[in-house]
């Protein structure tokens, strides 16, 4: 390759960060290292990189309830400029659903060429039943071979031998409902700020405090402010959070086999 690779990476809890270090290390063991950005806030999305023509750029996210997560859908910043991309959708051992061809769409649409979109298991930030401990020793290995086919795969593309992959636009399975939002205790709030400074959808006051519409209508349950709180201030209040621990205890029995990554690529001509 002769412009930049580019890995970044959107991780609220910090499953799909584990995926993209390890990725980064898989590319590093084939003599690319990688440039890293993050996405995960509005203040880190502002400052997305600016891609050229000949760079590669391999965007990892979390898939919620089979979708791209909301925060992404509207980001005026990113542009492609005829760049390469890479769809690395993480998930945690229910499915993907839509997510990767929802991914590949918007990247299209924002100027890049889609070469590749991958499944990739992190522990589910909701159950750590699934998928626990993942991305694993074998994960790893996984990753370092995905990434000399990607690195390959870019070089048979402007060598014009591939095609960006094909991407089905079919409506998208809608939203789940959100269960409840997420709550504090005022009284144990220390205002540190951290809630705020992470939360993907910018719904918190530097003090912690959030206003409960705005979270009804726009907190994706991400969990960055419930696992990043140092003061294990913030969760659903307790009836929301047995109603969910029941729906995830379904989805854990229905999802105990371990799942493998995979990836597809475009097709040679
Ligand atoms: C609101 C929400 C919805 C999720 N939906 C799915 C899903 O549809 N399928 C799945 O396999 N995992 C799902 N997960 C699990 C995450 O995709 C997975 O844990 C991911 O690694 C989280 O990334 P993070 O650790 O970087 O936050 C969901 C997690 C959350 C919080
Ligand atoms: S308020 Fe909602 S969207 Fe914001 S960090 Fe917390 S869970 Fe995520
Ligand atoms: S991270 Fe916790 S202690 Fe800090 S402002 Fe948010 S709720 Fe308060």
């Amino acid at each position: 390759m002769t412009g930049n690779v580019y890995v970044g990476a959107m991780s609220p809890t910090g499953g799909t960060a584990k995926v993209a270090a390890m990725l980064c290390h898989g590319l590093s063991l084939h003599g690319v290292n990688p440039v890293k950005f993050d996405f995960l806030t509005p203040a880190q999305r502002a400052l997305v990189p600016n891609f050229e023509e000949d760079d590669m750029v391999i965007f990892c996210f979390p898939v919620f309830t089979g979708r791209v997560p909301k925060s992404l859908t509207v980001w005026p910043q990113l542009h492609g400029h005829g760049s390469l991309a890479v769809v690395g959708a993480v998930y945690g051992n229910r499915a993907c659903d839509d997510a990767p061809r929802e991914m590949a769409a918007l990247l299209q649409d924002h100027g890049f060429k889609v070469i590749a979109a991958a499944e990739l298991l992190a522990q589910h930030s909701l159950e750590p039943r699934l998928a626990e401990g993942r991305p694993d020793a074998a994960d790893a290995a996984w990753l370092s071979e995905f990434a000399r086919q990607l690195l390959q795969t870019a070089t048979d593309f402007k060598a014009g031998h591939l095609h960006e992959i094909t991407i089905d636009r079919a409506p998208y399975k809608p939203y789940s409902p959100h269960p409840h939002p997420i709550v504090l205790n005022p009284a144990r709030c220390r205002s540190c700020k951290v809630c705020s400074r992470f939360c993907p959808q910018q719904l918190i006051a530097a003090g912690g405090i959030a206003d409960e519409n705005e979270l009804t209508a726009h907190c994706i349950n991400c969990q960055a402010c419930v696992a990043r709180c140092p003061y294990h201030n913030r969760a659903l209040p307790p009836q929301a959070q047995a109603i969910l621990q029941q729906k995830m205890e379904q989805v854990w029995l229905n999802n105990q086999a371990r799942k493998e990554n995979r990836a597809c690529f475009g097709q040679h001509n």
